[in-house]
């Protein structure tokens, strides 16, 4: 580049700057004008939604319409889609965008054309929407090609919602590699947040979480007479009990975390003490260090009360999602990029959460950026959860994050 201070410099980077804004522009035009087809795919997903891992409908519907744009893409780790879209000087940057394509078991309770018509399945998540998005965002940045620099990689993951993670299989499958992107982002509907707006982190923004399983077995018996049997609903209370005290007494206050025991089984009436209770929770960390230290206090606990009070016990800990890491250079320059398309009003801070997200396998690879699009109406009700029955979105969200994700897809990079 040619230095600042010299006119010819000056007439350069004011050329640049123009072009950025054109480009931002042309991306803003685009995305509203593919609202309608949006609307129209979202609808379609909306209405047919599949359980994790079993995406196949919705594989085809990604594949479809990539061939039909003309976009070369494979298919990975079994309904995963992977797409490539290449700009000028293609080998000067990669970057990865993606989506989550699976559904909930929940069944819907909204009453709009487009319900669920798979009884007890529901996009209750929005990964309808995110998939839409993805889509819209390839079709302008493939259309815009000759307009931006780099490779774009899209990414369309089975098994959000469920362990191992689609995103743990896609990355055991090469999806970072060949090539692979310097930076990865991924976006998720907020009902909490209105339409219009998006929000950032920099950072930890959710945490990981494994899930706890616990069977306390012993000699159950007569009620009346508790020294012939050990009492398995008692050891299961200490348990609990007890179990409290490894956040709130080992870990730092400085780091959240969550332990919830969620289920107690066992037993059926009044005068039988059980030979067996089952016991299933959930531990959330923030920092990966203490979360499998955790996992050694919670085992040492539990084993050490149940042989305390003499019943036998089997502890299993399944290790599920790590926690979401927003890479701080990234996050910076995500930031910016959002304040460029949106206007900084519309950019906001997103809230740190214990909620988990498969979107944590790829921070722990490469650097990464989850956000937060603004999906809720309440003048027109629409502020229900995530993973409710009535949970819906205010469908102008789609050209916002359709946009959105072209324009970091054609900007973002990180710099060096
Ligand atoms: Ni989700």
């Amino acid at each position: 580049m040619q230095p600042l201070h010299t006119t010819a410099g000056f007439a350069t980077r004011l050329h640049e700057v123009y072009l950025r804004a054109m480009l931002a522009h042309r991306i803003r035009e685009m995305a509203a004008v593919w609202e309608e087809e949006g609307v129209r795919i979202r609808r379609t997903l909306h209405a047919n939604p599949e359980l994790s891992y079993q995406e196949h409908e919705t594989s085809a519907l990604v594949r479809r319409h990539l061939q039909e744009w003309g976009i070369p893409h494979a298919t990975m780790a079994g309904t995963g889609v992977v797409g490539l879209l290449h700009g000028k000087d293609p080998d000067s940057r990669v970057v990865a965008l993606r989506a989550d394509m699976d559904a909930l078991p929940i069944l819907e309770e909204n009453n709009v054309p487009y319900r669920s018509t798979r009884e007890g399945v529901m996009h209750a998540c929005g990964h309808d929407v995110h998939t839409t998005c993805l889509l819209g965002a390839a079709r302008i940045l493939h259309t815009l090609r000759d307009e931006w620099k780099g490779t774009v990689k899209l990414v369309f993951q089975p098994g959000e919602e469920k362990n191992p993670g689609g995103a743990s299989l896609m990355i055991c499958e090469g999806v970072l590699e060949n090539p692979r992107p310097e930076a990865i982002f991924g976006m998720h509907v907020n009902p909490q947040l209105e339409v219009g707006n998006v929000s950032f982190r920099s950072g930890k923004v959710m945490a990981s979480a494994d899930e706890i399983y616990i069977t306390v077995r012993g000699a159950g018996g007569h009620a009346a007479a508790p020294h012939w049997t050990t009492d398995t609903i008692l050891v299961a209370s200490h348990i609990v009990t007890s179990l409290q005290q490894v956040v709130s007494r080992n870990s730092s206050p400085f780091s959240p975390s969550v332990l919830s025991i969620c289920s107690i089984q066992g037993g059926h009436t009044t005068n039988v003490i059980p030979s067996e209770v089952r016991l299933m929770g959930t531990f959330r960390a923030m920092d990966e260090e203490w979360r499998f230290r955790a996992h050694g206090i919670i085992r040492r606990q539990v084993t050490a009360i149940a042989e305390a009070m003499g019943a036998e016990v089997d502890l299993h800990i399944d290790v599920g999602y790590p926690g979401v890491h927003n890479h701080e250079g990234l996050h910076a320059i995500a930031r910016s990029l959002a304040d460029d398309y949106m206007g900084p009003a519309r950019v906001g801070e997103t809230e740190l959460r214990m909620g988990a997200e498969d979107f944590g396998f790829y921070t722990q690879h490469i650097p990464g950026c989850f956000f937060r699009l603004g999906t809720a109406n309440a003048s027109k009700g629409i502020t229900h959860g995530v993973h409710t029955p009535r949970f819906d979105i205010d469908e102008s969200a789609i050209p916002i994050g359709t946009g959105l994700m072209a324009w970091l897809g054609a900007s973002a990079a990180l710099p060096g």
